[in-house]
């Protein structure tokens, strides 16, 4: 006989979220799923004049902590005072590390790394005392991470790195669900240092050669961290969000 459905009511609701770089893009989205959820949301980024903002425009029970995630003891001291948390999400962002291989001076690849690798992992290993057993971790890497584009060799490393460490992760630590989402190209504030001309120039192209014919927008990446957070039977998984693009045929 089979178990009869019951109606779960929704998962996150009263659970507390931390969002790692939730501030702006792809974390300030996920932070507003779960604020809408009912969730208690701690979004976390280095200024506090962004996080103020941010905070208003996702409302509901969202406070803000300003962390520089590449500072290790600032990290530990903040789970230290957070009180219990079932769910992280890691959305920093970090910049370095792309262009052509043959050019790329391997000390910026370093900052790369410096940038998104380490805070990451510290992230992850200073939370574990404090996340609940049976919560969930879920990472924001990057396609680039698999999808073979020219001139990506650096950020496929760093975010192939922290893709590689999710499946072990859900093995080793189970049963905290690790998981990452593994976004295409998405118009988010990442992309502000590009002149606005040129990096239209880039989405259009970018859109061309994508299935869903559309650069992503940080609620679609949202929606797949909220989806990983709040699914109790997934772990494990790279969930890639890229409307399509890094298939072999594209459109
Ligand atoms: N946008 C894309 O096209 C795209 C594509 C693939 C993957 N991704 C990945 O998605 C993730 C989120 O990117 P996004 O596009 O949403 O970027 P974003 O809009 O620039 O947001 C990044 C967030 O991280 C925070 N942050 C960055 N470094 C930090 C640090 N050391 N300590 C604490 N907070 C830090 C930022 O706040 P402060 O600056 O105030 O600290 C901000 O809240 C990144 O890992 C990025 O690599 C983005």
């Amino acid at each position: 006989m089979s178990t009869p459905h019951t109606t779960p009511g929704n998962p996150l609701a009263g659970q507390r979220v931390v969002v790692m770089g939730g501030s702006s893009g792809i974390g300030e989205a996920s932070a507003v799923l779960f604020a809408a959820d009912g969730a208690e949301v701690i979004i976390t980024g280095r200024g506090q004049g962004r996080l103020d903002a941010a905070a208003s425009r996702i409302g509901g029970k969202v406070t803000t902590y300003r962390l520089d995630a590449s500072d290790r003891p600032a990290v530990d001291a903040f789970f230290a005072e957070s009180g219990p948390i079932d769910h992280l999400v890691i959305a920093l962002s970090g910049a370095k590390g792309g262009g052509s291989f043959a050019e790329l001076d391997l000390a910026e690849l370093a900052e790369g790394f410096d940038g998104k690798f380490w805070p990451h992992a510290n992230t992850l290993q200073a939370a574990l005392p404090t996340l609940r057993r049976d919560g969930s971790v879920t990472l924001v890497t990057a396609a680039s991470a698999r999808a073979a584009l020219p001139g990506t060799a650096g950020l496929a490393a760093i975010n192939g790195a922290l893709e590689a460490m999710v499946p072990p992760l859900a093995v080793e630590l189970a049963p905290l669900r690790v998981n990452a989402v593994s976004p295409g190209v998405v118009d988010t504030p990442w992309w502000d240092a590009v002149p606005a001309e040129r990096r239209q120039a880039l989405f259009d192209g970018f859109a061309a050669i994508t299935p869903v014919g559309r650069v992503g927008r940080p609620e679609d990446i949202a929606r797949a961290v909220h989806l990983l957070t709040a699914n109790d039977f997934v772990t494990g998984v790279v969930l890639e969000a890229t409307g399509g693009a890094t298939l072999a045929t594209g459109r």
